[in-house]
C-alpha cells in the first residue's frame, strides 16, 4: 500500500435542528474518530473536521414549529451538538457552523466559479407552490408518495426508505408540509447541475476503480444510480434562509443545501487554517468523508462531481458509509422521540463515555442495520469492560500493590510476553481499521486483554507466591506490560481509559502506534498507583429506568388522551368582547419560590405591562424573551405572589400537557389585534 501524504477526515454535518443521539454517533462520529486517534498515533499528518449544517428545509421547519426564527434555532442547537461532542470525546480539530460569513462566501465563490465556467444549465420550469402559505416548496417541505418504492411519507428531495433521491414533482400524490394542502405548478428559473454529463467520468472514477476498494453498500447504491442513468439536479431553492445565491436577478433565491453542506467542509478547514488548500487540493491528500447510507448520493456523486467541474480540487478517496442504528427494535425517529440522546446520556452516566463508545463499535452497523439495546448495553459492560478488561489491569495492578508495594518487579523471563505475541495484535488492529472494520479492529483489542487475564489465572501468582517469588516477579512484570500495551492499543476506541491507565502506571504521554509491542514500556523499580477501578457493574436498576423511559417518551407522543370537550356556543358579541393582540415579550424571570410561575414584561406597542404567566415549569426565560405571542389585554388585572399581573398570554396547549407558544407567522407590528 502507497501511504498518502497527510489524511483529510471529514464527518457529515449534522442539521442544528436537534441534539444528537446514538444513530448518528454508530453510523458516523465514533468510527471516524477511531480512525483519526489512530492515523494521530501512527505519526500521520491529519485534519478531522465536523461542524454544523444549519441551511435547508429541516431548520425552517423546526423555527416554525417552535415559533421562533431559524437563526434563534441553529445558535440553540450549534451550541448543545457541539459541546456534547466535545465532552464524548470526538477529537474534532475544528467544529465548525454554516451559518458563519466565511462559509457563506466560500461557499458563493463555488458557485460563482461554476457559472463562470459555464458549467450550470439553467431552466425555468413549473415547480410546486404552496398558495395558501404563499411560498414554493423545496425539498422537505412537500411528502407524498415515492414513485419507485410507494413509501408514503417520502421527501420532496430524497426517499428515506430506498434511498432514492428525488425532484419534489416526481411524487406521487404531494402534500405540502406547511398547510396541508395540494400544491400547485408555478413557473420559477434555476441552476442545474448536469449530472449527466459527468456519467463517463463517474463510471471510471468509481465503477471501474473503486470495486472492491468501497465498501459494498457503497458501492453498490453508487452503481445503480450511474447505471440508471443521471439527470441535471437543480442546486438553488426559492426560500428565505440560506446561502442567498451570487448573480443578479436571483433575489429570493438561495444555494441548494445539499450544495452549499459540502463545501462547509472547505469553509471549516479554512477557518482552521490559512494553509487550507494542500487539505484539498494536493493530490497526495487523501480525503476520506464518514457518513450515514442516506447521504451517499451526496458524498459520492453530487460532490465529488461539484470538486471535479471547478477542476482543483481532489475527490474522495474512500467514503465508508454505514447502515442505520435501531433502538431496541425500533427506527430511531426523532420526531417520535425514539433515541437515546447523546447529552442525556452523558448526564445520566457521567465518566461513562468509553462504555457508550465500546458497546456503539461492538455492535457498528457496518454491513447491515444494527440494534442498540439498554440490555445489551448492560451485557457488554458488565461482562466485557467490567469482567475481562477491567478485572485483569485491576488484578495486576492490586496484586503488584500485595505483593510487591506497588513498585514493578524485576523480570527474569519474558518468554510468556513473547508467546502473546502483542505486535501481532497490533497489525490486526492496524489491518482492520485501515479498512475501516471498526468492529473488528476493537474486538482485537479486547483480545488481547483476554489473552492477559488467562495468563495471569493460568499461572495463578496467589499460589506461586509461597514457592517461588521470582516467577511471580516475572508474571507481574509481564502483565504490566500488557496493561502498557493495551493502553496504547484502546487509544483510538477508549481514550478516557486508556488515559486513566497511562495515569496508573506512570506512562509517558508520547508512545506511539509502534511502541506497541515493546516489552518494556512500564520500567521496573518504577513505582505505581494503588488500583481504582476502570468500570463498573451497571445493575438493572439503572437500566428498567432507561427503557421505562423510552417507552414513556414513545406513549407521551402517541397515545391519544380524550380531546377536551367543546365548550358551549356564545354569540359573536361575546367573543368580540375579547381584546386579543399580539405583543412582544421584553424581559423575562423565574418568580422566585415557584415553579411555574414566570414574570413577564411585554411591550403592546404603546405601553408596557408586567404579567404573570404559568410557563416557568416548561421554558427558560431566554427561550421566552423576545418572542411575540398573542395576549389577551383585557382580563380583569390579578395580584399573585404580590406582583399586579395584568391581561394573559394565550398558549395551547397540547393533550400531554405541552404549552407551545402563540404567534404570528411573521414579524408583526406590537399591538396588532386578533380577531
Ligand atoms: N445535514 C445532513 C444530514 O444530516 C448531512 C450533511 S453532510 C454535508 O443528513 F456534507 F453536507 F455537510
Ligand atoms: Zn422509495
Amino acid at each position: 500500500m502507497v501511504y498518502p501524504k497527510r489524511y483529510t477526515v471529514t464527518t457529515a454535518l449534522p442539521y442544528a435542528n436537534g441534539p444528537v443521539h446514538i444513530g448518528h454517533l454508530a453510523g458516523v462520529y465514533v468510527p471516524a474518530d477511531i480512525y483519526v486517534r489512530y492515523l494521530r498515533m501512527n505519526g500521520k499528518e491529519v485534519i478531522f473536521i465536523g461542524g454544523s449544517d444549519e441551511h435547508g428545509v429541516p431548520i425552517t421547519i423546526k423555527a416554525r414549529q417552535e415559533g421562533v426564527s431559524p437563526q434563534q434555532i441553529v445558535d440553540k442547537y450549534h451550541e448543545m451538538i457541539k459541546k456534547s461532542f466535545l465532552d464524548f470525546g470526538i477529537s474534532f480539530d475544528i467544529y465548525s457552523r454554516t451559518s458563519m460569513p466565511l462559509h457563506h462566501e466560500t461557499a458563493q465563490a463555488f458557485f460563482r466559479k461554476l457559472h463562470e465556467k459555464n458549467v450550470f444549465t439553467e431552466d425555468t420550469i413549473e415547480q410546486l407552490y404552496d398558495e395558501e402559505a404563499g411560498m414554493y416548496l423545496a425539498d422537505r417541505y412537500i411528502t407524498g408518495t415515492c414513485p419507485k418504492c410507494g413509501y408514503q411519507e417520502a421527501y420532496g428531495d430524497q426517499c428515506e426508505k430506498c434511498g432514492t433521491s428525488l425532484s419534489p414533482t416526481e411524487l406521487i400524490n404531494p402534500k405540502s408540509v406547511l398547510s396541508g394542502s395540494k400544491p400547485v405548478l408555478k413557473k420559477t428559473k434555476h441552476w442545474y447541475l448536469p449530472l449527466n454529463q459527468y456519467e463517463d467520468w463517474l463510471k471510471e472514477w468509481i465503477l471501474e476503480g473503486k470495486k472492491d476498494i468501497w465498501k459494498t453498500n457503497v458501492y453498490g447504491q453508487c452503481a445503480s444510480w450511474i447505471n440508471e442513468g443521471l439527470k441535471p439536479r437543480a442546486v438553488t431553492r426559492d426560500l428565505d434562509w440560506g446561502v442567498p445565491v451570487p448573480l443578479s436577478h436571483a433575489e429570493g433565491k438561495v444555494l441548494y443545501v445539499w450544495f452549499d453542506a459540502p463545501i462547509g467542509y472547505i469553509s471549516a478547514t479554512r477557518e482552521f487554517t490559512g494553509d487550507w488548500e494542500k487539505w484539498w487540493k494536493d493530490p497526495d491528500t487523501k480525503l476520506v468523508h464518514f457518513i450515514g447510507k442516506d447521504n451517499i448520493v451526496f458524498h459520492c456523486i453530487i460532490f465529488p462531481v461539484m470538486l471535479k467541474a471547478e477542476g482543483s480540487y481532489i475527490v474522495p478517496d474512500n467514503v465508508p458509509a454505514n447502515e442505520f442504528m435501531n433502538l431496541e427494535g425500533d427506527k430511531i425517529s426523532t420526531s417520535k422521540n425514539w433515541a437515546v440522546w447523546l447529552h442525556e446520556y452523558l448526564e445520566e452516566f457521567p465518566g461513562k463515555q468509553d462504555v457508550l463508545r465500546y458497546v456503539l463499535t461492538a455492535n457498528a452497523p457496518e454491513t447491515k442495520d444494527n440494534d442498540f439495546t439498554w440490555k445489551d448495553f448492560q451485557a457488554k459492560n458488565n461482562n466485557e469492560l467490567v469482567a475481562i478488561l477491567g478485572n485483569f489491569v485491576n488484578r495486576v495492578i492490586s496484586l503488584t500493590h500485595k505483593y510487591f508495594d506497588g513498585v514493578i518487579p524485576e523480570s527474569t523471563d519474558t518468554t510468556a510476553l513473547e508467546q502473546i505475541n502483542i505486535p501481532a495484535y497490533r497489525e490486526k488492529v492496524s489491518q482492520a481499521i485501515e479498512n475501516y472494520r471498526f468492529r473488528e479492529a476493537q474486538s482485537e483489542m479486547m483480545n488481547l486483554a483476554r489473552a492477559g487475564n488467562k495468563y495471569l489465572t493460568d499461572t495463578e501468582p496467589w499460589h506461586l507466591i509461597k514457592t517461588d517469588r521470582q516467577a511471580v516477579a516475572n508474571v507481574l512484570n509481564n502483565c504490566l506490560q500488557i496493561c502498557a500495551n493495551l493502553s496504547q492499543l484502546m487509544h483510538p476506541f477508549l481514550p478516557f481509559t486508556a488515559e486513566k491507565i497511562e495515569a496508573l502506571l506512570h506512562i509517558r504521554r508520547n508512545l506511539n502506534w509502534f511502541d506497541i509491542g515493546r516489552t518494556d514500556i512500564v520500567k521496573a523499580g518504577q513505582k505505581i498507583e494503588p488500583p481504582s477501578f476502570l468500570f463498573e457493574k451497571i445493575d438493572d436498576k439503572i437500566i428498567e429506568y432507561q427503557i421505562e423511559k423510552l417507552k414513556n417518551s414513545k406513549s407521551a407522543k402517541h397515545t391519544a388522551i380524550a380531546p377536551a370537550p367543546l365548550k358551549e356556543e356564545i354569540s359573536f358579541e361575546d367573543f368580540q368582547k375579547n381584546d386579543i393582540r399580539i405583543v412582544r415579550v421584553l424581559e423575562a424571570e423565574k418568580v422566585e419560590g415557584t415553579d411555574k410561575l414566570m414574570k413577564l414584561t411585554i411591550d403592546l406597542g404603546f405601553e408596557q405591562r408586567t404579567i404573570i404567566s404559568g410557563i416557568a415549569h416548561q421554558y427558560t426565560p431566554e427561550e421566552v424573551k423576545g418572542r411575540q405571542v398573542a395576549y389577551l389585554s383585557n382580563l380583569k388585572p390579578r395580584k399573585i405572589k404580590g406582583i399586579e399581573s395584568k391581561g394573559m398570554i394565550l398558549m395551547i396547549q397540547e393533550s400531554n400537557g405541552k404549552l407551545v407558544f402563540l404567534g404570528p407567522y411573521n414579524e408583526t407590528e406590537n399591538g396588532s389585534t386578533v380577531g
